[in-house]
């Protein structure tokens, strides 16, 4: 009799186990939907904190990112399978008040591949492999662009302000126009920011009447600017 229970608990076990194991491939497609915010590189924080070296970290326990909420701090939740699991498939009843702004992944068998990947992922030295199998990414899923590397067309070398106009001269010559509530001033003061005095200028809006300014220090967007008509 106990050896058949121990035989059956064994059964039991590897079977739940073979239901449980995801498939990394078709993981990191699901991934696709987390690169916008996040990271694998240590500490490269966007949006959300970098996801290197994951298990087994605390919840809202990295310390190079300054932006976690307080009920993700103090959720006493460390990072495993069972608790991403929770996690990914609904955030905000896992832990209420939580400031991802991210839905969840209701398919548990998705989320069991997403796991797969990620656990491989996020160990230390795998994010660029990880990167660099990917190309599924495509234009929605893209990660922030590196601003330390741009074409003449991104570069700014001049922003004129004249009654509720900016025109924003770039290093290919042109100059464009924008109606003053249509061109936002962001910064990035990371590696992958722009370099001081050259700020980049990024297409924001799909009709092309939007754009984004980054500069590499709150400081340069007063200097930069000058009133001219
Ligand atoms: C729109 C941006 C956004 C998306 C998309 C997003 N996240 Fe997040 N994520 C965040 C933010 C912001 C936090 C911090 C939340 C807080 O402090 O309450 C976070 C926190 C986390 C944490 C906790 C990390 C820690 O250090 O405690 C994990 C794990 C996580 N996200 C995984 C994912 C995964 C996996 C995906 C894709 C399926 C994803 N996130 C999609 C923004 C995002």
């Amino acid at each position: 009799m106990r050896m058949f229970l121990a035989l059956a608990l064994m059964f039991m076990s590897t079977g739940s186990f073979a239901a449980e194991e995801g498939d990394s491939t078709r993981g990191q497609r699901v991934y696709n939907a987390c690169v916008a915010c996040h990271s694998l590189e240590p500490n490269k924080n966007m949006t959300g904190p970098s996801l290197a070296d994951l298990w087994d970290r605390p919840a809202g326990g990295l310390k190079s990112f300054t932006r976690y909420s307080e009920a993700l701090k103090s959720s006493g939740i460390i990072w495993d399978n069972n608790s991403l699991d929770a996690w990914l498939a609904n955030p905000d009843k896992f832990i209420p008040d939580n400031e991802m702004t991210f839905r969840g992944i209701p398919d548990a068998r998705a989320r069991a591949d997403l796991l797969a990947f990620m656990k491989e992922a996020t160990k230390p030295g795998n994010a660029k492999m990880a990167q660099t199998q990917g190309g599924m990414g495509g234009m929605m899923s893209r990660a922030a662009p590196n601003l330390k590397k741009l074409d003449p067309e991104d570069q700014v070398r001049k922003i004129s302000y004249c009654r509720d106009t900016y025109r924003v001269t770039t290093a290919d010559g042109k100059t464009h126009a924008y109606w003053e509530r249509n061109l936002r001033f962001k910064t990035d003061s990371g590696d992958e920011g722009p370099v001081k005095g050259a700020p980049a200028i990024l297409g924001a809006g799909m009709m092309g009447d939007r754009a984004a300014v980054v500069f590499s220090a709150p400081e340069e967007i007063t200097q930069f600017v000058v009133r001219e008509c």
